[in-house]
């Protein structure tokens, strides 16, 4: 047995690690996966929530059972507790998290640092649009490397856009939003003006949220790395574009998959899964006795909104389609905060006893998983879109966020492992578009989908790129 003195030198000298993820879901899952991932390679992490997503974690699961190094801590985001905090009120979150979190951010690894039993913060993994923690990592001398939860293709956008606006494409007024970009290389062709981040809805370029992410994104050269949640064989053309304009890049996604890969299935550990809402795993037995592939699985993720009438829109379509699905309609997903259920309820019963079922929220990677999902209506959120690549579930696009315009003009456009509603959502198209994606056009899909599917898994195998890369971000921890 080494003696006391020993062990402690050398947990002090054990690499520190502060996660910061953005509070929201599609930021803490994968950034969660990622502190798992070093905590079993022996680092000490930190992850630090706000005070609010910290305790809406923590009513769902036990937080200190997994792994003895990862550490929770919270913050506050300086806005009162029953703030919605939802997309309506997002540059409101940005800065009071700005203002209120950053000096706690400094305060919090001032006070580590001066801990005797524990090792100071080595390094801080940031989400990409936290960059303030860039100035507190300059300012105390600790390393920092920037997470970025969106795809690269997207992110590639948002760095062309000084070329953009110098080849006079980022018009707001008048353009044809169907109109093809073509200052985006490699996403030539691929990429409509409508799909241009920030361009729903986007008046002028003084636009705030447009302005945001425009200087988050440039911001990111400051790091010492940047991680991203992709694989090399899927954006080899735009990441090839973006290496050499960023310091060290590390691809080291889907990182559920590479999770899964190293530390066993997350339906086994169901208590522990990054959710910050409660999954309703009934509908895992009610997909065990639907034929295979037979079921839509329908979610539009964690913050996108339906008006009444386009709720209603996809009800009936998914009715007429005649194919069995399974919806996550979140309590919040009608803007306005009206009840779907009573939008749902007043039309006629038409059937979906048998073929439907509706949830809150689902656990969707055992859903995508199940043989009996054949496809998935989805808003294209970047976490989804990886998910679905993994489980080799074809998609039809209907995204409404400007990061999921380009994911669904990749997959449709780039990849062909999906098809795009184009913003309609009335009941013929996607009773239209549903059959096609489940029966006329699935053979011609399916071909990339399993291409694509077979990537994926290959890049978290062992000696894969991304496993491979996380050996390499590991190592650089470590020195
Ligand atoms: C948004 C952005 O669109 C996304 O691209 C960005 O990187 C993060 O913020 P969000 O609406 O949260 O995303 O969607 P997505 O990125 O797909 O993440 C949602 C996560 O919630 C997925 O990991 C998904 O598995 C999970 N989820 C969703 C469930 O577990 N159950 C559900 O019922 C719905």
């Amino acid at each position: 047995m080494l003696p006391l003195s020993t062990t402690r030198d050398f947990a002090m000298r054990q690499p520190h690690v502060l996660v910061l993820p953005f509070p929201a879901q599609g930021h803490i899952k994968p950034m969660l996966c990622l502190a798992e991932l070093l905590c079993q390679a022996g680092l000490r992490v930190t992850f630090l929530n706000t005070h609010h997503s910290h305790r809406r974690l923590n009513n769902l699961q036990d937080l200190s059972t997994r792994f003895p190094t990862l550490h929770f801590e919270s913050v506050s985001d300086g806005l009162p507790e029953d703030h919605p905090r939802n997309l309506v009120h997002f540059m409101h979150l940005v800065h009071s998290i700005k203002n209120v979190t950053k000096p706690l951010l400094r305060d919090l690894l001032t006070s580590l640092s001066l801990k005797t039993d524990i090792p100071p913060v080595s390094c801080i993994i940031a989400d990409g649009i936290l960059s303030f923690a860039i100035d507190v990592a300059e300012e105390l001398q600790i390393t920092v490397i920037i997470f970025r939860t969106i795809s690269s293709c997207c992110l590639w956008s948002y760095l062309c856009v000084p070329k953009l606006i110098q080849q006079g494409e980022l018009q707001f007024s008048d353009s044809d939003m169907g109109q093809k970009v073509s200052s985006v290389p490699e996403m030539k062709g691929s990429l409509r003006l409508h799909d241009r981040p920030y361009s729903f809805g986007l008046k002028q370029l003084e636009d705030p949220n447009f302005q945001f992410f425009v200087s988050e994104t440039q911001a990111m050269t400051r790091a010492s790395a940047v991680i991203f949640n992709t694989f090399d064989s899927l954006e080899a053309p735009v990441l090839s574009q973006m290496i050499p304009l960023l310091p060290k890049v590390y691809t080291i996604g889907p990182l559920h998959a590479l999770r899964k890969a190293r530390l066993g299935d997350l339906s086994q550990h169901s208590s522990f899964n990054g959710n910050l809402r409660e999954a309703d795993h009934n509908c895992i037995t009610w997909l065990d006795s639907q034929p295979l592939r037979s079921v839509v699985y329908v979610s539009f993720g964690s913050h996108v909104v339906l008006t009444s009438e386009e709720l209603l829109e996809f009800w009936h379509g998914l009715v007429n389609s005649g194919k069995r699905f399974l919806w996550v309609l979140r309590p919040d997903i009608i803007a306005g905060e009206k009840d779907h259920n009573q939008i749902i309820a007043r039309e006629p019963d038409l059937g979906t006893k048998e073929k439907g079922l509706l949830v809150d929220w689902a656990p969707q990677e055992e859903v995508l998983a199940h043989p009996s999902v054949g496809g998935f209506l989805t808003h294209c959120g970047w976490n989804s879109t990886l998910e679905s690549m993994v489980a080799g579930v074809p998609m039809l696009c209907w995204p409404k966020l400007p990061d999921q315009l380009v994911n669904s003009s990749c997959v449709s456009e780039v990849w062909k492992i999906g098809l795009d509603l184009k913003d309609m959502c009335d009941r013929s198209t996607v009773e239209k578009m549903v059959r096609a994606l489940m029966e006329d056009r699935r053979e011609e899909v399916m071909r990339s989908v399993d291409g694509i599917s077979k990537l994926a898994r290959e890049s978290v195998s062992h000696g894969g790129s991304s496993s491979s890369n996380l050996e390499m971000l590991i190592q650089e921890l470590e020195t």
